[in-house]
């Protein structure tokens, strides 16, 4: 039996390495692990959200598939969600649940692109967004990070768009800057989008941590938005439910129609659980969210004071959401070194900068967002080295 050559090619899970570094080592009161390496909210999901699976599961429909797209109320409480905070959404036609935003991502590209295709993917890149793109056979089409601006330039992208281009793909809040792209920006690479005919797909996991009263963007007040436009979400942050699963992929209804072949195949369905749990979060948890999300700012604004001082040799490049992008000080290490020096000499995991693209050797990855307030200072102290 042999293993795909192609997926042989494919990175393996980052966090499973980072983890792996760690894996057997005892950590002395005095010198605790810091876990900066992945991006989960370190709170439970709300109380009411609890009670009300609790009562859940003894209705004998749960155990029971779904629609493969999710029971219509469940995406009505979705859409009513969208309206409340984006001022227009998609419609309940418009929305598929989904097994987190890691499986939306995998319909929509499965619906886009065939074996060969390409998808232009701004660095740095959520790395699972390539290990996708590779799996399935399409060639990722890297726009280099640039460190001055930390935005995607639409000419830029607009020079590399072919016959085989499908889709622009950017991620905001960016996983991993945190860099939170602004509603003009998005609006003019939809443009482009509309104007070559292929699509523009927002991962917008991160949508309910955005500063203050920012909206993400426009793009659901346009009629049309559906034929260039494709948004990822993930409820797993938003309400704190990551191993539930809960995501939701949202896009044209024709669109939606031919992923459901995907979805058929691939899972069914989202889980009736999940289902309710969402359901539950979209029509009940708008206060709860925007409690978590002003916590994150927090978070991030402390974080942010403590590490931006002279005595750090690590460089802030950009930050916001549960992240921070820094330039490590070892220019004979590459970020896998530099990581693993952290881990080994300093008791803190965090990501090396080459997973999320190439030529990213010089940076690390610091999820912030699983420390709690009192513990930033201890975290943010490991690098005063
Ligand atoms: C940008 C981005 N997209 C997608 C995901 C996956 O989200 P989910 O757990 O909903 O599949 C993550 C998780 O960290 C992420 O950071």
């Amino acid at each position: 039996m042999k293993i795909s050559p192609q997926l042989q090619q494919v990175n393996y899970p980052p966090i499973s390495e980072v983890k792996q570094w760690i894996s057997g080592r005892e950590f002395s009161a005095d010198a605790p692990l810091v876990d900066l390496c992945q991006a989960i909210p370190d709170y439970q999901p709300a109380d009411g959200l609890i009670n009300h699976l609790q009562n859940k599961l003894t209705d004998p429909s749960m155990s029971v598939y779904s629609p493969d797209e999710g029971l219509l109320t469940v995406r009505q409480s979705v859409s009513a969600w969208y309206e409340r905070r984006y001022g227009a959404g998609p419609n309940e036609d418009q929305i598929c649940m989904t097994m987190g935003a890691s499986q939306a991502f995998w319909l929509a590209m499965l619906t886009l692109c065939q074996s060969g295709d390409e998808v232009i993917v701004q660095l740095p890149a959520y790395f699972d967004h390539p290990m996708g793109l590779q799996a399935l056979g399409i060639k990722p089409r890297y726009l280099p990070y640039d460190g001055a601006t930390g935005m995607p330039d639409p000419q830029k992208i607009a020079a590399v768009i072919t016959s085989k281009t499908k889709a622009i793909l950017l991620v905001t809040p960016s996983n991993p800057t945190g860099t939170v792209l602004p509603p003009a920006l998005i609006d003019e690479i939809y443009q482009l989008a509309k104007k070559h005919d292929i699509a523009l797909v927002l991962d917008e996991t991160y949508n309910a941590f955005l500063p203050g009263e920012t909206k993400a963007h426009q793009l659901f007040e346009k009629v049309d938005w559906g034929e260039n436009f494709i948004h990822i979400a993930s409820f797993g942050k938003t309400f704190a439910l990551t191993g539930y699963r809960a995501g939701a992929l949202v896009a044209s209804a024709e669109f939606i129609y031919h992923a459901l072949k995907v979805q058929d195949s691939m899972v069914v369905c989202q889980p009736r659980i999940t289902q309710q749990a969402i359901a539950y979060g979209c029509d009940n948890l708008d206060r709860w969210v925007e409690g978590n999300a002003s916590m994150m700012q927090q978070r991030h604004d402390r974080f942010f004071s403590l590490f931006n001082v002279s005595k750090n040799p690590f460089t802030l490049c950009a930050s916001g959401a549960f992240f921070a992008w820094v330039k490590h000080p070892w220019t004979h290490l590459n970020g896998r070194q530099a990581a693993r020096k952290m881990a080994d000499d300093y008791n803190v995991i965090c990501l090396p900068g080459e997973v999320f693209g190439p030529h990213l050797d010089d940076y690390l990855r610091l999820a912030f967002g699983n420390v709690k307030l009192e513990q930033i200072e201890l975290a943010v102290e490991r690098f005063y080295i």
